[in-house]
């Protein structure tokens, strides 16, 4: 497959240092909410890569559940793979792949678990459905067909009615605590725009990085 004549010039924004916001946060929320605007499929789809023991990166996409001055969180399974890799390296990444608005938002930083009461509390808004998948899914582990988890959902929706799943102990949330955003916006002749957020001394400095 030769995909070598397939690419997009990118004319539709620019992006200048005076626009952006002193905070990564406020700057982070004001692109979130064009990108909901823009009509984006999953604007809060997040691709987190984490590492194993021996430092191989895995990438895979999550959903971002909340951004606020205390990080940005999701829910998953702890005993699935990433949650293997953020259990001995909690130092993670994260990309916002904003394609249709020409955009990518880069963010590093640290994982730390949500609290126990904030995972029940994301739970139970759920859906019955998600729920009981949740339970019904042992994440990341072999399983020999489909029909192992199509057994395993129909005996747990026997066990327990709507409102009425539990939540498995090994499910919740992650926050990831940032150290650094990274604004990106295409341009033409791929001299694209680049904004590095980097904390200093407890302030967030602003850098223009080369394209
Ligand atoms: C759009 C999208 C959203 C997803 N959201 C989540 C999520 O919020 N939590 C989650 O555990 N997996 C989510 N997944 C599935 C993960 O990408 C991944 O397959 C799963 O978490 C297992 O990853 P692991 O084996 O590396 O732990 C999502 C997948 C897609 C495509």
């Amino acid at each position: 497959m030769d995909l070598s004549e397939l690419r997009k010039e990118y004319a539709t924004h620019g992006l200048d240092r005076h626009e952006l916001l002193d905070c990564p946060l406020a700057q982070f929320k004001a692109w979130f909410q064009q990108a909901k605007e823009a009509g984006l499929n999953e604007p809060n789809a997040m691709v987190l890569s984490t590492v194993d023991d021996s430092g191989a990166p895995t990438s895979r996409t999550v959903l971002l559940k909340a951004a606020d001055e205390r990080g940005f969180s999701f829910f998953t399974n702890y005993h699935s793979r990433k949650g293997g890799h953020m259990e001995r390296e909690p130092r993670i990444a994260l990309v916002f792949p904003w394609f249709s608005l020409e955009r990518q938002v880069h963010i590093t930083g640290s994982v730390v678990k949500t609290s126990e009461e904030e995972s029940l509390a994301y739970f139970a808004r759920r859906p019955y459905g998600s729920q009981l998948g949740a339970l019904a899914s042992d994440q990341s582990q072999f399983i020999p067909d489909r029909q192992h988890l199509e057994t395993r959902l129909a005996e747990l929706k026997a066990q327990y009615p709507e409102g009425k799943v539990p939540k498995p102990a090994n499910w919740g949330g992650y926050r990831v605590i940032p150290d650094h955003f990274e604004f990106w916006q295409g341009r033409l002749n791929r001299l694209h725009d680049r904004f590095l957020y980097n904390k200093k001394d407890g302030n967030w400095q602003i850098s223009r990085l080369a394209p």
